[in-house]
C-alpha cells in the first residue's frame, strides 16, 4: 500500500515531468488538496517562504508544520483592510486566533509575523524565497499586484500559490481573471496545477 509520503513523491513526479515537458491544455489537475502543499513543499526542500493573508493561522501552521525543512514562514496580514466595517470585531479575533495557533512557531522564530498589508512588506522583501502563497486582498488589482511584485521575490524553481482560483458571483473576488490576466502577460510560464480535492482550487505554478 501506498505510503502518504510515497502519495507526495508521485505528485512531484508529476509536477517535475509537466514542467519539463508542458501540456497542450497548459493546466494540470492533481489528485491533492492545498494542505498537501506543505509536504509538496518539504519534498522540494524549500525552506523559506511567506503567506500573504494568515486571518486565523490556520494555513501558516500547516506550511511549517507539514515542513519539517522550512526554517522562516514571514506570516502577512494587516487584519485592517477592505472588508466591511462590521468585521473590527472579527479581526480583532482573528489575530489573536493566529497568534494563539502560531505561538509555538513565532517562538522557536520559524514563523515571523508581520502585521502589515502586503503591498507594503514586498517593498523590502529579498530576492531568496522558495514559495509564495498568495490569499490576501483578493479583488482583481490586488490579486495581479501581489502576484507580480511577489513572484520576483521568488527564486528560479520556487513556487507562487493562489488560493482559491475563482470568481465569486457579486464579481468582488476575481482570482481567477487576475491569475489567467498575469499568465498571459508571462508566456514564459506553460503550465500551472490545480489541487482538485477542495471545493475552491489552489492554483500553483513553478517559477522559470
Ligand atoms: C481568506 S483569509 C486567509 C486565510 C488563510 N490563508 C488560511 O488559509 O488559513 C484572507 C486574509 O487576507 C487578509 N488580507 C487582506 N488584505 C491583505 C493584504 N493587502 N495583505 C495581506 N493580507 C491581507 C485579510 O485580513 C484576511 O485575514
Amino acid at each position: 500500500m501506498e505510503t502518504e509520503i510515497e502519495r507526495i513523491r508521485g505528485l512531484l513526479d508529476i509536477v517535475e515531468e509537466s514542467v519539463e515537458n508542458p501540456p497542450k491544455g497548459f493546466y494540470v489537475d492533481l489528485d491533492m488538496s492545498r494542505f498537501d502543499i506543505p509536504k509538496l513543499f518539504w519534498l522540494m526542500g524549500f525552506e523559506r517562504g511567506v503567506e500573504i493573508g494568515v486571518c486565523k493561522g490556520k494555513f501558516s501552521h500547516a506550511l511549517i508544520a507539514g515542513n519539517p525543512l522550512l526554517k522562516t514562514l514571514y506570516s502577512i496580514d494587516p487584519y485592517d483592510t477592505y472588508q466591511p466595517a462590521e468585521a473590527d470585531y472579527l479581526f480583532k479575533d482573528n489575530y489573536e486566533e493566529a497568534m494563539e495557533k502560531l505561538k509555538p512557531f513565532l517562538d522557536d522564530g520559524r514563523c515571523k509575523f508581520l502585521k502589515s498589508p502586503s503591498f507594503e512588506v514586498v517593498k523590502g522583501a529579498s530576492a531568496d524565497l522558495d514559495f509564495v502563497h498568495i490569499d490576501g486582498d483578493h479583488r482583481f488589482k490586488s490579486v495581479l499586484a501581489d502576484i507580480t511584485q511577489w513572484s520576483e521575490k521568488v527564486v528560479s524553481g520556487g513556487v507562487i500559490a493562489c488560493m482559491s482560483f475563482y470568481i465569486s458571483s457579486n464579481g468582488m473576488v476575481k482570482i481567477k481573471d487576475a491569475v489567467k490576466h498575469y499568465f498571459s502577460l508571462h508566456p514564459e510560464i506553460e503550465t500551472a496545477f490545480l489541487t482538485q480535492r477542495d471545493s475552491r482550487r489552489t492554483i500553483f505554478w513553478v517559477k522559470p
